[in-house]
């Protein structure tokens, strides 16, 4: 195995390459190559798609007024560490691919920042927290949920003990019709890929619950179906439309679930144009054959501090946000976010999942209840991708009072509860988180 040599070094700038040139990578090349660059190198990107690496080059380019970025095939990962001698890994590949990159990185001698979730199975992350134990490398997680203002607030409230000790959580997330049927268009409708969207989508919520609560999943059981997406719920439902895919198909036009890929610029570039080297088709029929993926799912934790939650989600729902409320020993928190739709890769990055209203109230046991205001955030993510993008490159950190920064041990804690739910789906039986992992 090629190794990294430190000769090449530029002290001054941090040197970053990219795995994983889809939709996501748009935001990191973004911030290394304009919003950062004066203390950042994005030296290569590496894909096992040319034509995904060449569009972004493009838009590199002429949108961006860049230079273009070197290129790697996937199978010359190795080589492209030797030669652009990175510091920091990025990895923003399909889930399951995330162990591969993230253990070869640390091997290599890189520091990694991956997206969530980590990975997708227990035993992919035993790899990861081993590898990151024995290299001493580091692994950030990017939780952006974490970085949002309306989240920050209530860690804040909760560490100010105002509603006391926390003993139940009641978490309901909804995915629209958009947003949420996208999963079910691409390579997150096969379990194996994303671990349904326990792992996938939920990793995100059990993380800022972790997080939150400043403790971790001990005992989960949860119950799981396709109840609404694939094939035989869009038959009985009247949903069904005879087409495998949507763009150019005459069966796809009346569908409100179709979403065409030749009308809309990103998705023509990234995917469209580039399926012929790999087969990645995009915009399936989410009422097709071969999901093996939940769209309803129900979930009991218990945490180690003795807190319970109940948990659901929805990928089917009218609207797109959640609400969550927390129950102390002197009151309550309540927090509701309405959250703007979006496709992946589909409108500017910058915006995705946007926030369109927010009500965070606290209710202190024989008193009167108050909101709680903040100052909104911009930008993706109710603006936790523009914070935690700061709190990433930005050459002088801000200070993290409320710990946002999430390294290996966070993104294993966060995967576990889903991989502890998938099982209990699959067995009908309580699942013990600590014979999932070993962490020490
Ligand atoms: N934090 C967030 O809010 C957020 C939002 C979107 C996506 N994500 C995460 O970002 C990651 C990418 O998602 P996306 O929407 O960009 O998906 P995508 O399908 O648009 O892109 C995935 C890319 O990975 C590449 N790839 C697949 N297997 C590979 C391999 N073995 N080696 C190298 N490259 C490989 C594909 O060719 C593609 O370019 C996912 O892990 C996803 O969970 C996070």
């Amino acid at each position: 195995m090629p190794k990294k040599s430190p000769a090449k070094k530029t002290p001054s700038k941090k040197r970053y390459v990219i795995v994983g040139t889809g939709g996501r990578s748009f935001m990191y090349a973004d911030a290394l190559l304009r919003t950062y660059k004066r203390t950042s190198t994005l030296c290569a990107i590496c894909d096992l798609n040319a034509q995904r690496m060449a569009f972004h080059n493009k838009r590199y380019v002429e949108e961006w007024d860049c230079k273009p970025v070197k290129t790697y095939d996937s199978a010359d990962f190795d080589q492209m560490i030797a030669k652009e001698n990175p510091d920091i890994v990025i990895v923003t590949t399909m889930d399951r691919t995330h162990h591969d990159y993230i253990i070869r990185a640390m091997r290599l001698g890189c520091d990694v920042i991956t997206e969530k979730p980590m990975t997708t199975d227990a035993d992919k992350c035993q790899a990861i927290v081993d590898a990151a134990k024995r290299t001493g490398r580091k692994v950030r997680v990017t939780f952006n949920y974490r970085y949002s203002p309306s989240r920050s607030k209530v860690k804040e409230l909760l560490k100010s003990g105002v509603i006391g000790d926390v003993k139940s959580v009641h978490f309901e997330w909804l995915l629209d019709t958009r947003h949420g049927a996208d999963y079910f268009r691409r390579w997150h409708r096969d379990k194996r890929n994303s671990g349904g969207l326990m792992v996938h989508k939920a990793t995100h919520h059990f993380d800022l619950v972790n997080w939150w609560l400043g403790s971790e999943p001990k005992v989960v059981f949860g119950l799981g179906q396709l109840g609404f997406y694939g094939r035989a719920n869009g038959e009985k439902y009247g949903n069904y439309r005879p087409y495998y895919r949507a763009s150019g198909s005459e069966a796809a036009k009346d569908d409100p679930f179709a979403q065409t890929m030749d009308d809309v610029a990103n998705l023509k570039g990234l995917y469209l144009d580039a399926e012929h080297l790999d087969g990645y088709i995009r915009d399936q029929n989410v009422f097709g054959d071969g999901i093996s993926i939940e769209d309803t799912m129900n979930v009991n934790v218990l945490y180690q501090s003795g807190a319970q939650m109940s948990y659901s989600l929805t990928a089917y729902s009218p609207w797109e946000g959640y609400r969550v409320a927390f129950n102390g020993t002197k009151g309550r928190i309540e927090l509701d976010e309405l959250e703007n739709s979006y496709i992946s890769a589909g409108d500017s990055h910058i915006s995705d999942g946007c926030t369109h209203s927010t009500r965070l109230m606290v209710m202190p046991h024989w008193e009167k209840p108050y909101n709680v205001d903040f100052v909104v955030g911009e930008g993706g993510h109710g603006g936790g991708d523009v914070n935690m993008l700061a709190d990433l490159f930005a050459p002088k950190k801000a200070k993290d009072p409320l710990g946002r920064a999430a390294g290996f041990r966070d993104g294993a804690m966060s995967i576990m509860t889903g991989i502890a739910a998938n099982q209990s789906f699959a067995t009908g039986q309580a699942v013990q988180v600590k014979d999932l992992i070993q962490l020490h």
